[in-house]
């Protein structure tokens, strides 16, 4: 068994060792470095858990432990990258079930102090008054952990729905949706005060939770399509509430620690998450967003044209430069690696070939740029959107290869558009614009592109990667 002096100090060391992941997963350069900070820092904080002076039945937390490790370890190792944004939707949930529990359990087994002997008729009393602060305190933070543990859990379950296509990513829209809301807090809020002032009886927690889980499952079905990118970063940051919530309730500091981290973070990539889509926090709760969807047909848009490998190819090879938009589907044909060989070819035969990302392509933060680093793209050809949004103008070729709504200028010509108002990268200003696709499909927020349809613009309908293929033999 550790001392609870040097449980502390390990603590100490995995909190810091977990602000420098953070810190070092900000960077590509960094981002391994962070990764193993962060595995370092867990590690710790899990042994000394385990073998502090706190813990007890440590052979039935090491058997659970192998268990999950090995469901985790084989459901990981089998995931496809087109697949992590589901697998950390559902890794959300288990934080809030994880919580929810944790509050149950925390509730059954607090126990008041005992009184130490010898006290005069003053301290006994102050005695019992300090005890009856700290169970309301305990109270609070069970209720608490709960309920957000609860919202998160369901939240996520639905999450996860949609991201993989089992829940129609549509936006549900209840009648009175707000009222509804409101209502929940509401009763929420006063359930609460019934439980802290009656903490004997179990029931107003009984049927807060099932409110919470309601609560989560409807919060995050009425958000629609578009703003799932922010729906993820919340549902990030509702997990790390949680698990701190978790903390309190467990005296555990560093739990704290870690799920203050993890909630402000999410928090903070909500935020950008938002701004990226210039949309407010609160009208993305509100919901309904990219849902009023007039999907207009084709012919109202006009007619498109269709290109091939070869005249891309040959295209490319007259260019002087070239910006590459990808988005999701790129990863979904995991045409990463031939579009770095591509990029590899241009840039030796001198040609200035960049990369353009913008802040939701894909289905998780940071998707493409996982992608592109994954391939072996070098970093510093891979810029952010407002740093190369100006370029297009000069840019003789742009392939946009698998992504749609990211590169769609209704967002910024149509009022009516159920994405206007989101910036995204303006391809269409470049002198040639290519598009991988397979059909004239929409992308994830249902809605045309007018992109297709305009003069500069040719499709190269297929599979992305066979197509990109095929420009490297060309090439
Ligand atoms: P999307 O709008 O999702 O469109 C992807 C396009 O890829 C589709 O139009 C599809 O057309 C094409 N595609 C799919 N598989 C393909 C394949 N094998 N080969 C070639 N093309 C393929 O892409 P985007 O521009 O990246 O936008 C992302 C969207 O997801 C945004 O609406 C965003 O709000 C949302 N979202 C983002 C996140 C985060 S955090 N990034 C999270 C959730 C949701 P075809 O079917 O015709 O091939």
């Amino acid at each position: 068994m550790l001392s609870s002096g040097l449980v502390q100090a390990a603590y100490i060391i995995a909190a810091l060792l977990f602000i420098m992941s953070l810190a070092g997963l900000s960077k590509h350069e960094t981002a391994k470095a962070g990764c193993w900070y962060g595995i370092v820092g867990m590690t710790i904080a899990l042994v000394t858990t385990i073998f502090g002076p706190e813990s007890k039945g440590t052979i039935f937390i090491l058997i659970a432990m192998a268990i999950g490790g090995f469901i985790g370890v084989r459901k990981a190792l089998k995931v496809e990258m087109t697949e992590m944004p589901e697998l950390v939707a559902i890794l959300h949930s288990f934080v809030g079930l994880a919580a929810v529990l944790v509050g149950f359990n925390s509730y059954g087994l607090h126990h008041d102090a005992v009184m130490p002997e010898n006290l005069d008729a003053a301290a006994q009393a102050l005695f019992v008054a300090e005890q009856a602060k700290l169970a309301t305190i305990h109270n609070v933070e069970v209720f608490l952990g709960i309920f957000i543990g609860a919202v998160t859990f369901t939240g996520s379950v639905v999450a996860f729905g949609k991201l993989n296509g089992k829940i129609n990513s549509k936006a549900l829209m209840l009648p009175h949706r707000h009222k509804l809301n409101l209502a929940a807090l509401v009763v929420s809020a006063i359930l609460m005060i019934i439980f802290v002032n009656h903490p004997e009886n179990i029931f107003p927690v009984l049927i807060m939770t099932a409110i919470a889980l309601a609560f989560g499952w409807h919060l995050v079905a009425s958000i629609g399509g578009a703003d799932m990118p922010v729906v993820v970063s919340m549902l990030n940051s509702y997990s790390g509430w949680a698990a701190a919530a978790a903390g309190f309730m467990l005296s555990n500091d560093l739990l704290i620690v870690t799920g203050a981290l993890v909630g402000s973070s999410g928090a903070i990539l909500s935020y950008i998450m938002c701004k990226a889509m210039n949309r407010s926090f609160i009208s993305v709760i509100a919901g309904g967003f990219g849902n009023d969807i007039q999907v207009s047909s084709d012919e109202e848009q006009g007619e498109h044209r269709e290109t091939t490998a070869e005249e891309v190819a040959e295209m490319l090879k007259n260019a002087s430069s070239v910006i590459i938009t990808p988005g999701y589907g790129m990863a979904v044909a995991q045409a990463q690696y031939p579009v770095a060989e591509i990029t590899q070819k241009l840039r030796d035969r001198g040609i200035n070939v960049r990369f353009g990302i913008h802040p939701v392509a894909g289905r998780l933060p940071g998707h493409m740029n996982v992608l592109l680093a994954e391939a072996k793209v070098p970093y510093d050809v891979v810029l952010e959107m407002d740093e190369i949004n100006d370029d297009f103008a000069d840019t003789d070729v742009v392939l946009v290869i698998g992504a749609n709504d990211t590169v769609n200028p209704a967002a910024m010509d149509d009022p009516n558009s159920p994405i206007a108002g989101m910036p995204v990268l303006e391809v269409w200003k470049a002198q040639n614009v290519i598009v991988f696709k397979r059909s004239m499909a929409v992308g994830y927020a249902g809605v045309q592109n007018p992109l297709f349809f305009k003069e500069n613009t040719q499709m190269l309908f297929g599979d992305a990667k066979e197509r990109v293929d095929d420009i490297l033999k060309a090439l």
